[in-house]
């Protein structure tokens, strides 16, 4: 059975003290009332890493990940983060790929092969975001931008290293927006992923894979978004600063 996951990413939100306040809540909160098998994890900025491994150290089903990292080992980069450094304060994931790094930071599909290759050497598990833009939903091209995103950024990995990876998908119009995919929509984008996990790397492997729903996720829409067949959880942007909302989100699998 593959894991139901709710993760939060923060984004650049919180000050130092405000994340940790933030993270507090959340952990008394999930050890309260949060009673499925269910994963939680909070991509933090880097600020906050090194203190929020230290508060969930011992806590189950609580884990913490990052928002990006370099894609070489270490060296003269000023101003980056390595993999090592990220899993050396405690993170269990990395996200990639999310559409705001592609948008503006320019990461390529090239780009973001070479950092899930250094996150898996590190143990670090991705959290791969895929997902198109309006444009690209209103042309109906989604279903090629979401196979060459997976393809370029993924398909070179062995099946083995692929089941580390948990796969997010985003549509890039319902990021921030409040402007959610319908629990159909998000459920047959979901389902052509899988689809095309099974032919590339069969079926037991795409049965096995969590895929994330995100974009404008929250209390209100998450039940129905999560009782989708292909819907696995997700990754929750605005909704995961509120450590009431996030825990409630993460609740529809209790
Ligand atoms: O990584 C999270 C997503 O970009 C979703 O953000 O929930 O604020 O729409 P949002």
């Amino acid at each position: 059975m593959r894991k139901k996951i709710v993760a939060g990413n923060w984004k650049m939100n919180l000050d130092y003290q405000s994340g940790l306040s933030l993270f507090s809540e959340i952990i008394n909160m999930a050890k309260d009332e949060v009673i499925g098998n269910q994963e939680l994890v909070v991509c933090s900025p880097f600020i906050h890493l090194s203190s929020l491994g230290q508060l969930s150290k011992n806590v189950a089903n609580v884990n913490i990940g990052a928002q990006n990292i370099h894609q070489a080992e270490s060296g003269a980069y000023t101003g980056e983060i390595s993999a090592s450094q990220v899993k050396s304060v405690g993170a269990s994931h990395v996200i990639l790929g999310h559409s705001e790094r592609r948008a503006y930071f320019g990461e390529t599909d090239a780009l973001l092969a070479s950092k899930v290759d250094i996150a898996l050497k590190h143990s670090l598990a991705p959290i791969f975001c895929i997902g198109e833009t309006k444009e690209e939903r209103e042309s109906g091209a989604f279903f090629d931008v979401i196979k060459t995103q997976l393809t370029a950024g993924l398909f070179h990995l062995s099946k083995e290293e692929f089941g580390a990876v948990v796969l997010a998908y985003e549509p890039v119009w319902a990021i921030g927006t409040g402007l959610t995919a319908s629990p159909e929509q998000a459920q047959e984008v979901h389902n052509f992923i899988r689809k095309v996990l099974a032919d590339h790397y069969g079926q037991e492997v795409a049965d096995d894979t969590s895929i994330l729903y995100g974009g404008s996720c929250n209390p209100g829409n998450a039940k129905e978004l999560f009782a989708q067949a292909d819907i696995d959880g997700g990754l929750i942007g605005g909704a995961s600063l509120k450590s009431r909302d996030f825990i409630d989100i993460a609740k529809v699998f209790n």
